[in-house]
């Protein structure tokens, strides 16, 4: 399971990152161990009390939580990315505190790697189940096909972040989920917890036609 926002540093004291509370990703954690597997964990920075018995890497950097996830990504039976990773990355990070009063600066980024993309094309015959997320403000549906097909997932869970009850620091959530075959379906508004554990349930659906 991956989690929360990345942060990528511009100099010693300042950052990029997004809105991720994590909150999804903690819940789906929690709702998996308390039904007995075995979890890791992998958390962008949060102020979340992680779930007990769960294996926890806090990393940074999409490159830290990519070499986390590839290092044992062998090993999974399922591999859930619900982390909001950062695309981008300044092309440069200063080594001191960049000082002001040099006018205004333009900031040169470069492009982060896709995790989820590059565990979907590593996917031969002995697959994982591989669930995506999609943060999304427009067009919900379409995006999460799109992402599907592209990083070769077996579904993909999207949400409208623009609403505040579905949005990244909400303690609720109303998902929609699509599936490889394109079929669709359409959760109401409920707790993250709630959604965590409905998601599990269909995720456990698909693990054991596939296997
Ligand atoms: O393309 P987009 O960022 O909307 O895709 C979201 C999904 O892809 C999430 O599951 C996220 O964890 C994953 N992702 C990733 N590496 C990236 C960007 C997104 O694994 N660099």
């Amino acid at each position: 399971m991956t989690a929360g926002a990345t942060l990528e540093p511009l100099d010693p004291v300042r950052y990029m990152s997004n809105r991720s509370s994590g909150k999804m990703g903690y819940a789906l954690a929690r709702a998996a161990r308390m039904r007995g597997a075995k979890v890791t964990l992998v958390s962008g920075p949060t102020a979340l009390k992680p779930p007990r018995d769960v294996a926890l890497s806090r990393v940074k950097t999409a490159e830290e939580m990519r070499r986390t996830v590839l290092a044992d990504c062998g090993l999974y039976d399922v591999i859930i990315k619900a982390a909001a990773v950062l695309d981008w990355r300044p092309k440069e990070t200063s080594e001191h505190k960049i000082k002001k009063g040099r006018g205004v600066q333009t900031l040169e980024l470069v492009e982060n790697p896709d995790i989820l993309a590059e565990l979907g094309c590593m996917q031969g015959n002995s697959r994982c189940l591989l669930v995506g997320f999609a943060a999304e403000t427009q067009d919900l549906i379409a995006n999460a096909k799109e992402k599907l097909k592209k990083k070769n997932l077996d579904l993909i869970v999207v949400n409208d972040v623009s609403r505040e009850d579905t949005g990244f620091e909400a303690d609720t959530n109303a998902v929609k989920i699509v599936y490889r075959d394109g079929h669709m379906e359409d959760l109401p508004l409920m707790p993250k917890q709630e959604v965590a554990d409905q998601l599990l349930d269909r995720i456990k659906t698909l693990w054991e036609k596939s296997s």
